[in-house]
């Protein structure tokens, strides 16, 4: 099996995906977007940024919206246990030859900023500004009362690589894709916090950021923002479900914004936290495998992302062919 035996000692310890920052070209529109339509609220918002965070979020922020001349996706942010883990992880970085530095990040105590195998960016930092819980505070919940983000989905032109760099790191496997024949790695879910991941990679041109993955309470909030898309303007924004997932058991929608960045609104998932928990193998044709009721994605769910500034992209090293709707 492809799948590597947990490293329950890990060099430093990553407590979960803490929040995306992402570049958009319009703030209105994008406000209109997360804020009106989708139900994010507004922690901070300055001349050229928003910083938006779920309904029982304290932290500052788990979405950042930066005004960018293009569409980009700017970081993938995690929190660790200590200040101490921030030191570690420079040192296990830049044993290994990656980039290491501590750029200032408003709202934000210390960051290391680094990049993994692929070079994907990834931001670790300890403390970040508190904000108000709001999640009992019901009368303000708008659209699909988003309560946190639950994961980071990227694009990899090599899953058996990235597999492997976040397994050394702690990241523990849930569930996996291989070809048919079991010959490749298509796709991984991995975690750090206990449910079935915090960061998943697909097979594709990469690295680029695939989705962010964020919570909501039921199912039925999902079916409300369905509702609310194709009434208000976002018709066109719905790309994908609602449906349910085989792989996670989550129920699920995903939709583009305004600049093309992908959001999957998530729920329903599993516990994960037992450390001998068995990852579930899945093989790249079951037609269940992408939705338990058998819907295929669309293309544009294989081949569309969001790109990293001054970060090539490579073809995947492997060449496999997922079930695609027509
Ligand atoms: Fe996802």
């Amino acid at each position: 099996m492809p799948i590597r035996q947990p490293s329950l000692t890990p060099p430093f310890t990553v407590v979960r995906v803490s929040h995306v920052a992402l570049g958009v070209r319009d703030l209105a529109a994008s406000r209109a977007f997360y804020v009106d339509c989708l139900g994010y609220l507004v922690t901070e918002a300055t001349a050229d940024a928003l910083y938006l965070r779920g309904i029982e979020e304290r932290n500052h922020h788990s979405v950042v919206l930066q005004k960018s001349p293009e569409p980009l996706a700017l970081a993938v942010g995690f929190k660790v246990a200590s200040e101490e883990d921030l030191d570690r992880a420079a040192f296990w970085f830049g044993r290994k030859g990656l980039p290491v530095s501590f750029p200032d990040i408003p709202f934000q105590g210390r960051t290391l900023r680094t990049a993994d195998v692929t070079g994907l960016p990834v931001d670790f930092y300890f403390r970040m500004d508190a904000a108000e819980c709001m999640l009992q505070r019901y009368a303000v919940h708008r659209g699909a009362r988003i309560q946190r983000i639950d994961h980071a989905n990227c694009f990899t032109p090599d899953v058996q690589a990235s597999h492997d760099f976040y397994n050394d790191i702690g990241f523990r496997t849930t569930e996996y894709t291989e070809t048919e024949d079991g010959t490749g790695l298509w796709a991984v879910w991995m975690h750090r916090k206990g449910n079935v991941h915090d960061l998943a990679f697909t097979n594709g041109s990469g690295p680029r950021l695939h989705h962010v993955g964020v919570w909501t309470s039921t199912p039925l909030d999902i079916l409300n923002i369905c509702d609310v898309m194709a009434t208000s303007g976002f018709l066109a924004n719905m790309e994908r479900g609602p449906g349910r997932h085989g792989i996670s058991n989550a129920f699920f929608l995903y939709v583009r914004d305004p600049d093309g960045h992908r959001v999957e609104l998530f729920t329903s998932d599993y516990l994960t936290a037992d450390p001998d928990h068995v990852p579930i193998r899945w093989s790249l044709r079951d037609p269940q495998r992408q939705t338990l009721w058998g819907h295929p994605a669309p293309k544009s769910w294989f081949e569309e992302g969001s790109a990293f500034p001054g970060v090539g992209v490579r073809a995947p090293v492997l060449a496999a062919q997922p079930i695609v709707a027509r």
